[in-house]
């Protein structure tokens, strides 16, 4: 609800270049711009696609240096952004280019935050207060997304792991916002089945949870609808029968979702961090086995959210409670897992993910407290 003694901050992104072959402007704008010396950050896979090499040689052709880094960890650690900062210094670049999925991006902005900033990596940390040390310049920063789930192109964050425990830290800053964004659905076409639809429902997540958080944000709100629309339409046909178009919904829901969770998000994602730091798993599939026993829990006390959050998936009017079976039903049809020991959970790992799902960093903003119990209890029905 609005309320008319208190002033609000509504915070919106960065400009985005939209669409089939967007890509190809890449080179003009770095030169546009007077950049000459990128670092390109990807992971090891995407470096080795043919589209990523295409954009290297293309760049090479216009008389752009490339230099490529690729070092890091299924779920980015530190030590791989401290060597990514070295290289930049090693190899005299002038800019950042992240091309790739969220650890790909993430790793990118983590890299450009520590090119002037010499501090610990997670002094930055923003849980304690580490943005009021982001003082000093940022390199030009531009993202390019490969997959279409965490939105991470369109984020001021960057989520990196402690080297030893694998606790997850969150970097972040405004300044930490990439200058541009060329979001082009042709890089997604490639994408195999399991990853289109674990990073979709990732996308779905952040949608869901922001609409939900709590706070006054009636902007994020707004897109958080469009964008489970959007995916209902087009998740299960780009997973199972790709096409561009369906590729271009997936890519706008997830830039959509990041753009709607600086509202907030939510228990989902507070369940899924843990079983990354503790089992590797993929962040996409931890919140898509997660999704429907999170809402599950929210449900009571917000009916009427989750009944226009039906209509958005087409289920009808007070259908809310359906959403949980339908969300079943999607990991189902995507080929997802719909339980805990399905990925590996067992029985005795329930009480190390509680402790940590009760300190991740997301819950605080869900519509309803959960407690270490209440993630026991939601991660034993999950089981
Ligand atoms: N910064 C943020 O706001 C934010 C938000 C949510 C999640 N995250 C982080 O994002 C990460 C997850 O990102 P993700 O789900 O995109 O996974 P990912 O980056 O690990 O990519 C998944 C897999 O797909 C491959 N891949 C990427 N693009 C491809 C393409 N076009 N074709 C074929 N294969 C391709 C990658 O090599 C990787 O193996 C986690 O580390 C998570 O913490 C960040
Ligand atoms: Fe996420």
């Amino acid at each position: 609800m609005i309320d008319i003694n208190t002033t609000y901050r509504f915070n919106f992104p960065i400009p985005i270049r939209f669409g089939a072959g967007v890509v190809k402007e890449l080179s003009g704008y770095l030169k546009e711009n007077n950049l000459k010396n990128p670092l390109i950050v990807t992971d090891k896979n995407v470096a080795e696609l043919s589209f990523f090499k295409q954009i290297c040689k293309d760049l090479g052709k216009d008389g752009i240096a490339v230099e490529v880094y690729s070092e890091m960890h299924k779920n980015p650690i530190k030590s791989d952004v401290l060597e990514g900062g070295a290289q930049y210094h090693e190899t005299n670049r002038d800019c950042i280019v992240g091309i790739g999925g969220g650890v790909a991006l993430d790793v990118a902005r983590a890299i450009a935050l520590r090119v002037n900033h010499t501090r610990d990596l997670f002094d930055y940390d923003d849980l304690i207060g580490g943005d009021k040390y982001v003082t000093e310049e940022v390199p030009p920063f531009v993202c390019i997304p490969t997959t279409a789930g965490t939105g991470s192109e369109v984020g001021r964050s960057a989520i990196i792991s402690e080297d030893i425990s694998k606790k997850k830290r969150i970097l972040f800053s405004p300044k930490l916002m990439a200058d541009i964004v060329f979001a082009d659905p042709i890089l997604t076409m490639e994408l195999p089945p399991f990853i289109t639809a674990a990073t979709g429902m990732d996308a779905l997540t952040h949608n869901m949870e922001a609409y939900l958080a709590k706070g006054f944000h009636p902007m994020c709100d707004g897109i958080a609808l469009e964008g489970i629309q959007l995916i209902s339409e087009s998740l299960e046909l780009a997973t199972n029968r790709p096409t561009v178009e369906s590729r271009a919904k997936m890519l706008l829901a997830s830039l959509m979702g990041a753009v709607a969770f600086q509202k907030g998000l939510g228990i989902v994602h507070s369940l899924a961090h843990p079983l990354s730091s503790l089992l590797d798993t993929h962040h996409g599939l931890a919140n898509a086995v997660n999704l429907p026993y999170g809402m599950q829990f929210n449900y009571e006390g917000f009916e009427d959210r989750f009944d226009k959050m039906a209509l958005a998936f087409g289920l009808g009017t007070n259908a809310g409670k359906r959403i949980i079976d339908h969300l079943f039903s999607m990991n189902k049809q995507l080929g997802l897992p719909t339980k805990l020991s399905e990925i590996g959970v067992k029985k005795e790992h329930i009480e190390e993910l509680s402790i940590l799902a009760v300190a991740d960093f997301c819950h605080p903003s869900n519509p309803k407290p959960v407690s270490k119990e209440d993630f026991k209890n939601v991660y034993q029905k999950a089981l």
